[in-house]
């Protein structure tokens, strides 16, 4: 996962990882909410997300994902953009900007006064946009943004994705995804789905039915 403050940033550190034998696949972080410059800057202008898109495909041979920040107001242009740029696919979620206020202190509790959103607060948005990005283009999604349960990932899934990160809920209970895996089986059996990937992008097939 690379991020950068400059498109040359982009294509050093891409080359750098592409090049190594340790990398499979390079995902490309254009929605970091948490510095002033570069990271989101990146990801919220079609034009400099398919800038970003054609230079780091030009030093990169393993699949390059360009990873999307949901604080826009138009997913899709954004996601095509990426597909016009030549990438490989595409990760969403980033985190949604937000802030607190300390009631005491009477100022913000980041300090860098806002910061990014993430866990199951966020999993509607995702989905959403992973719905939204699955109708526009034709490129592999990974889905993240909240995701905490096998419930999530067979949703994340229907939506779209194709496969699924799961972030924040690490953070609160470290067996999150050894658990999500472990229940997946006998959820899928629950709700008679043989094999995973036929469900990929289903709840749009319901839609047109
Ligand atoms: C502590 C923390 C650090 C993160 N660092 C990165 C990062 O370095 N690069 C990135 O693309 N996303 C980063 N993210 C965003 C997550 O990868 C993910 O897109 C987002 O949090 C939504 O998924 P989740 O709710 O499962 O965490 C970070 C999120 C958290 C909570």
């Amino acid at each position: 996962n690379i991020s950068g403050f400059s498109l040359d940033e982009y294509v050093t550190c891409c080359a750098k990882a592409d090049a190594s034998p340790y990398t499979d696949l390079i995902e490309v972080n254009v929605s970091c909410p948490n510095v002033h410059h570069g990271g989101m800057s990146f990801g919220t202008d079609p034009h400099m997300v398919y800038d970003v898109t054609r230079a780091v495909k030009e030093v990169c041979r393993k699949p390059v994902y360009m990873k999307l920040s949901p604080n826009v107001t138009d997913i899709v242009s954004i996601a095509q953009a990426c597909e016009e740029g030549g990438a490989d696919g595409l990760s969403l979620i980033n985190t949604l900007m937000g802030m607190r206020i300390d009631l005491k202190k009477r100022a913000p509790v980041l300090a860098n006064t806002t910061g990014g959103l993430s866990g199951p607060a966020v999993f509607p948005v995702a989905l959403r946009m992973v719905w939204q990005v699955y109708e526009a283009v034709h490129l592999p999604i990974i889905g993240m943004g909240g995701i905490q349960s096998a419930e999530d990932v067979l949703e994340m899934m229907l939506a779209g994705a194709t496969a699924v990160q799961v972030g924040a809920a690490n953070l609160v209970n470290p067996f999150a995804c050894q658990e999500i895996i472990d229940s997946l089986p006998g959820l899928m059996e629950r709700l008679g789905i043989q094999e995973i990937n036929e469900i990929i992008g289903g709840a749009h097939r319901w839609e047109k039915m």
